[in-house]
């Protein structure tokens, strides 16, 4: 890590539709099957998809009173294992983030099918019979809200792979595509070349002097 200054700024940037949160927190206790009828029953798609650190983070502060309130309940979230890959998979299709804040390993319960927020906040799997509170959201247009600070002068050192590298007229653009990524955790704009590199959990080391860059270094989930 460079120790050349950093200008940290706080940068919040709101794409698409009016709300940029609309979740619903179902404060009486079901299973998992029933809490995402329920959720169907209200409107929305399902239950809630909290993919991006940014949700993640609103869902924590939504879901705190229900979460406190009972010390054996969390809340069920749009998350489940795929039957084919095994993999916990939020319910618009996207894989969970290398970094998501697991309660525990969930490779080693296989036989946990189903997303609870637990009630401490982390994100874990579950049977889905327990009675617990749910979240419930829409699955298409996801907030693309993304917050993190600008690192002036400096770009990621140490890539060991990218999600994408392409070309933008400004850094705000670049700031904007990292946010539509919910797996984006740092982001590289180069005023030379015009170029936006976005950087997935852990692909990169630290931060080193480039006059020509500025990297988005986003928020991760807590
Ligand atoms: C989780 O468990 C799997 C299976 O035992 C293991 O391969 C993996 O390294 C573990 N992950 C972490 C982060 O400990
Ligand atoms: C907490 O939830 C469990 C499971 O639904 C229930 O049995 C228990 O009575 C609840 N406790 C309180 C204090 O509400």
């Amino acid at each position: 890590m460079s120790r050349q200054p950093l200008l940290w700024l706080t940068l919040v940037f709101a794409l698409g539709k009016g709300t940029l949160f609309d979740f619903h927190v179902i404060p009486t206790r079901q299973n998992f099957q029933n809490g995402e009828s329920l959720c169907r029953g209200l409107g929305y798609d399902g239950l809630a998809i909290i993919s991006s650190p940014e949700i993640y983070r609103y869902a924590l502060q939504l879901t705190k009173p229900v979460r406190t309130n009972n010390e054996t309940c969390g809340v069920y979230v749009g998350l489940r294992r795929n039957p084919q890959t095994h993999m916990m998979t939020w319910d618009d299709g996207s894989s969970s983030a290398e970094d998501s804040p697991w309660f525990a390993n969930v490779s080693l319960y296989p036989k946990l099918h189903y997303g609870v927020m637990h009630r401490v906040g982390n994100l874990a799997s579950s049977h889905g019979t327990w009675e617990q509170y749910s979240l419930c959201g829409n699955h298409n247009n996801l907030p693309t809200k993304a917050l993190g600070v600008t690192a002036l002068g400096q770009q990621p050192d140490g890539v060991s792979s990218s999600l994408s590298v392409v070309k933008v007229p400004s850094y705000l653009e670049c700031v904007l595509l990292c946010g539509r990524d919910y797996r984006c955790r740092a982001a590289e704009f180069n005023s030379d070349l015009l170029t936006c590199m976005t950087l997935g959990p852990g692909s990169y080391t630290g931060l080193t002097a480039n006059g020509q860059s500025q990297t988005f270094v986003r928020n991760g989930y807590f």
